[in-house]
């Protein structure tokens, strides 16, 4: 008997019967919680399918509608859902205990097989999240360097701490000129957290050496994603990397990669890829096999200031769910799984769709671009060269594109971010591959045509 996981969207077919169940629901949200959403990052216009099932790489929503899920929970279910393995190992640890208070075995075998994935990797602590695992980081840093402010990368997303969050949306009209300007993220941001948050222009070591060494005896951390996926998903080039590594080593700046996205590039992660030894890594996503994770992890000295024998740790930090058997066995089971062959799968797919869409993009004459690394992939709406946060920057026009294409895809059985980005999972095929090219260079004509009779 065929189910509806057989369906493969087809840009042809009206795929959408229905949208009645998850209004339905939207409209019982709406009473119940602010926006009747709980996570601003998945929210779209008017409201997004309700999730009902999913197996690998295909979710159904709540009124039967098949879709082929490239957003794969924000990047995290590398395997896509309902992977055999990880359910296995969940069902098996919950059923000996949920969670105490008390470690667990499992919770060192996960720290061993994350730390021998890679030397730099020397210690590691979990989190319930990558917010917190870049807080504890950040903390980490400042007890050991003594100093109070951080540096980020314009337009760099890490989270929702006030710091990182700083210049996260920074436009035009106020991004600043000689250096960019710290703009506060979410209302009511206290003036302080701009007096300690350096902003950093990605791609820039002229302007990373200059801001450093200007503000560097109050800088305790630099953080810094090598693909970061807000500023365009391009990868740092390696004069920039070479720049911040010997700026921070010189300034006595601990260097945090947050590898939260970015850590399913490789087996060992993204840093290797860009010749950079970081002091401190921060991971999540997939390293908790779909259940929440966070962790931070790097230099045996630098990792020592959570350490509690002493007494009082430096960085107290705790967590009623934290490192909890149930998430380290879901982890656990779905980076056993992650083996060469694995990202082989996943890159060279990644690979594909590019290429694909590339050469598609170019026949079709579409003014437009795809940006991204291994298994991750950004397609944005114009034909400008992308290397920063302002140059990938879309206009209105570009913006009101990515609403209309976002509409599109969701309509037609693919899940993206809002923004067209998006990371692959295991499960997927080459069909799948090949469906998303055919469906993205079908949406930008359809939007062009809605453009034009607006
Ligand atoms: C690069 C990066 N850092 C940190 C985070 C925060 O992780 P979490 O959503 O688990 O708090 C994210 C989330 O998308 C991220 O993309």
């Amino acid at each position: 008997m065929s189910s509806k996981f057989d369906a493969t969207p087809s840009p042809a077919a009206a795929r959408r019967n229905s949208t009645a169940r998850s209004q339905a629901l939207f409209e019982r949200a709406l009473d119940v919680m602010p926006g009747g959403s709980t996570r601003a990052t998945i929210f779209f216009h008017p409201h997004p399918p309700y999730a009902a099932h999913g197996q690998g790489s295909r979710i159904v929503d709540v009124d039967g509608n098949a879709i082929l899920d490239f957003t794969n929970n924000f990047f995290s279910a590398i395997h896509g859902h309902a992977n055999p393995a990880t359910v296995a190992a969940v069902a098996e640890t919950a059923a000996r205990g949920i969670s105490f208070g008390l470690p667990t075995e499992i919770e060192v075998d996960l720290a061993e097989h994350i730390c021998a994935r890679s030397p730099v990797f020397e210690t590691i602590r979990f989190s319930n999240s990558g917010s917190e695992a870049v807080v504890s980081a950040i903390k980490a840093a400042r007890a050991f360097t003594g100093r109070p402010a951080i540096a980020k990368i314009e337009g760099a997303y890490h989270g929702n701490y006030d710091h990182v969050e700083v210049s996260l949306d920074s436009a035009p009209a106020n991004w600043g000129e000689a250096a960019p300007a710290g703009i506060k993220y979410a209302r009511g941001t206290p003036d302080a957290v701009l007096g300690d948050t350096v902003v950093i222009p990605f791609n820039d070591p002229e302007a990373a050496i200059r801001l450093l060494e200007a503000h560097g005896s109050r800088l305790s951390s630099l953080l810094f994603d090598p693909l970061p996926s807000r500023v365009g998903l391009v990868p740092a080039s390696p004069e920039f990397v070479t720049a911040i590594r010997e700026t921070t080593r010189r300034l006595g700046i601990v260097l945090i990669v947050d590898e939260i996205v970015c850590f399913r590039l490789s087996h060992a992660g993204a840093h290797p890829l860009f010749d950079l030894e970081p002091d401190l890594v921060t991971l999540g996503k997939v390293i908790g096999g779909g259940l929440p994770i966070g962790a931070v992890t790097g230099r045996r000295d630098i990792m020592a200031m959570f350490d509690a024998r002493p007494g009082k740790p430096a960085v107290p930090h705790g967590g009623t769910f934290t490192a909890n058997p149930v998430t380290m066995a879901a982890g656990l089971a779905s980076l056993r799984q992650l083996d060469h062959a694995a990202y082989d799968h996943l890159n060279g797919l990644g690979e594909r769709l590019r290429q694909g869409l590339t050469t598609a993009f170019a026949q079709a004459g579409i003014p437009a671009q795809v940006t991204g690394m291994g298994s991750l992939f950004r397609v944005h709406p114009h034909a400008r060269a992308v290397s920063d946060y302002r140059s990938g920057f879309p206009t209105a026009d570009e913006k009101a594109l990515q609403g209309r294409l976002h509409t599109w895809l969701v309509e037609q059985g693919y899940l993206l971010t809002p923004n067209q980005s998006g990371a692959l999972s295991t499960p997927m095929t080459a069909a799948d591959i090949d469906g998303l090219v055919d469906v993205m260079v079908e949406g930008f004509g359809w939007a062009a045509r809605e453009r034009a009779a607006a």
